[in-house]
């Protein structure tokens, strides 16, 4: 079925606040549709709500793909600072538990189905973690031994230059031939460093470029 036209994506974008533009929902959609193997996981770097992450559950699901999905997510946010949020008595870190209980509880009611596995750290330290395949107790209790190849991932967590090509670095490194990533506010249009990361993936023999009208969808072939 066509994003556009699935009540069940409307009525979960009502519920969750976040920033997912519907194009991004059709570039995942179209690698969804053709991610290598049903095994290997998503990876999604940045959840805040959980409105990616739930919509990358659902397409997953509606198109009878088993693909686990892993998320990632130190609840930091850019612009965040110390003390009370503007002259309200609501703190940065009152503000960051909120949105923290609200993932969890966007997503057990969501995809209580099929739980994403959420890391709560920084992307760096997740990748190291990914490279030590270490042993990983989730947020939800779950447990998994990271490491191994991806089929995808979905970067939009920290959106400076220095920080999404470190994204790219070691997600390239873990991403299967066939795999594919989307960069969230990269496109050419943007201020965002990370427009800079995408454009200079496209540029890479080994990647193709799928989709730049909007944001930066790319496919590895070597
Ligand atoms: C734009 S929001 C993500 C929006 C989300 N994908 C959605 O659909 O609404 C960016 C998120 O990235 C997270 N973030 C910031 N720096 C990060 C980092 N170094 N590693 C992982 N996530 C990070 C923030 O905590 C924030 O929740």
């Amino acid at each position: 079925m066509d994003p556009k036209d699935d009540p069940y994506l409307t009525w979960m974008r009502f519920a969750i606040p976040g920033w997912l533009a519907s194009r991004n929902i059709d570039l995942m959609q179209r690698c969804i549709t053709d991610l290598p193997g049903d095994d290997l996981p998503i990876v999604e770097i940045g959840s805040f709500s959980g409105l990616s992450t739930n919509v990358l559950r659902h397409l997953l699901r509606a198109n009878e793909r088993s693909n686990p999905v892993i998320s990632v997510d130190p609840w930091t946010f850019e612009g965040a600072s110390e003390g009370t949020i503007g002259t309200s008595t609501i703190t940065f870190a009152e503000y960051r538990r909120f949105v923290m209980e609200s993932f969890m509880r966007n997503t057990r009611f969501f995809s209580g189905d099929a739980l994403p596995f959420h890391v709560e750290t920084n992307a760096d330290s997740f990748f190291a973690q990914w490279r030590a395949k270490a042993d990983v107790t989730d947020l939800f209790g779950a447990t998994r031994r990271l490491g191994g190849p991806i089929a995808m991932a979905y970067i939009d967590g920290e959106h400076s230059y220095e920080a999404s090509r470190r994204d790219f670095e070691n997600v390239d490194a873990a991403l299967t031939v066939g795999g594919y990533i989307i960069f969230d506010d990269s496109a050419d249009t943007t201020d965002w460093g990370c427009r800079q990361t995408a454009q200079e993936v496209a540029a890479l023999s080994r990647y193709q470029v799928i989709d730049r009208q909007f944001n930066y969808c790319v496919r590895k072939i070597a």
